[in-house]
């Protein structure tokens, strides 16, 4: 994992999942039914037992960090809900930029610490060889989040924001770009061997919003973090933004990006040049069909990879909650059989 995170050739390719604990797990559910998700994520033990658990039944090539991506917003003064199946609820979101003072200034990670302890003891029950994901949401998706309450469909309410006042909008996103590069450091300094960034929602964006926009914070959480710690950025959803994806990390060694199902392998490599790694990217729905048909998807994305150093298998987003989890285990075989560089 490491050596395919820095573009260096490895004996086969790695794989995680991106939300490979979960409702899908028989083990999680068991756990979940007793506890409130937010509760769990404040809860260190509970946290390390459930990823510990996934990472030694799916038997995948790295751990991630078990929280969320919102937990960060708490100390930066906004109130998290977690609906039964519904996803969460910002309750006091910031709507306009008259509200934006509302988001306040993350001076320290005191109010954090959960989550640091979580790192340190999921980081001590697993062997060393697997490296330990630290996480965090990239500036644009947490704000959307601020601003739209929750998920959203057409991000209306973030666009009229940044179109309506880029002065609010550029210090709204340098505060988060700050916070999320002290969250970050924080979780390397506790353990953890590599960070990913989520942009999952940027792909709503056309590429000349995205430089204008967003390229400066993403490019400044990327220059936070020391060079020898490799960076996973994901986003989803406009193959068109991926040269400016690259851009955002400057000349930085260690880069990873992270890429969905909606472009090939062989295209994105194109766009960004061999010397970065990529992660990616079969659809998560192939994980509801057939081992053959897993397989055989599995087979066509190491084809297009066609053992290049730097790939980090993963899907192109969050396994689906009805995923069997024999499915996803078919997977990790197939991928871990089919590449082995004899
Ligand atoms: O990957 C992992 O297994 C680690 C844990 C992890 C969770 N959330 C646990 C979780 C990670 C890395 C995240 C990141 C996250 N959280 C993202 C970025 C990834 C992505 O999907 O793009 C986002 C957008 C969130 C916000 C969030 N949290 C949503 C939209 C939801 C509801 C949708 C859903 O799948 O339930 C959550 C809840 C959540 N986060 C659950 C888990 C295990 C389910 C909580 C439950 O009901 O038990």
């Amino acid at each position: 994992m490491m050596r395919a995170a820095r573009c260096e050739n490895a004996d086969r390719t790695p794989i995680w999942l991106m939300r490979q604990a979960g409702r899908y797990m028989a083990e999680y559910r068991s756990i979940r039914r007793h506890t409130p998700f937010l509760q769990l994520c404040k809860n260190p033990d509970l946290c390390a037992e459930i990823m510990l658990a996934a990472v030694k039944r799916l038997k995948v090539d790295a751990a991630i960090l078990f929280s969320d991506l919102l937990v960060i917003l708490e100390p930066m003064g906004i109130q998290l809900q977690f609906r039964v199946s519904e996803g969460p609820l910002l309750v006091n979101s910031i709507r306009t930029p008259a509200e934006a003072d509302r988001l306040l200034e993350l001076e320290n990670i005191e109010a954090l610490q959960f989550v640091m302890e979580a790192v340190r003891k999921t980081r001590a029950g697993l062997p060393e060889s697997l490296p330990l994901i630290g996480f965090a949401g990239a500036p644009f998706t947490l704000a959307a989040y601020i601003i739209e309450g929750g998920s959203s469909r057409d991000y209306s309410r973030t666009k009229t924001f940044m179109y309506g006042d880029i002065g609010a909008w550029n210090a709204m996103l340098s505060r988060l770009a700050r916070a999320v590069g002290l969250y970050l450091n924080a979780q390397i300094a506790a353990g953890v061997q590599l960070v990913q960034l989520f942009d999952s929602w940027v792909g709503c964006l056309g590429v000349d919003d995205y430089r204008r926009y967003v390229l400066p914070h993403t490019q400044a959480v990327i220059a936070s973090i020391p060079p020898g710690v490799p960076i996973i950025y994901f986003y989803t959803g406009n193959p068109a933004l991926l040269p400016y994806i690259k851009k955002a990390a400057g000349n930085r060694k260690n880069l990873v990006i992270g890429v969905d199902w909606r472009m090939r392998l062989d295209d994105a490599w194109e766009a960004i040049g061999l010397d970065t790694a990529i992660q990616g990217n079969l659809d998560p729905a192939v994980l509801l069909s057939t081992p053959a048909e897993i397989r055989r998807q599995a087979r066509e994305i190491l084809e297009q990879a066609a053992g290049r150093a730097g790939h980090i298998f993963n899907l192109g987003h969050g396994v689906l909650p009805q995923t069997p989890v024999e499915n996803a285990i078919a997977l990790i075989d197939a991928v871990h059989e089919l590449s082995l560089k004899t």
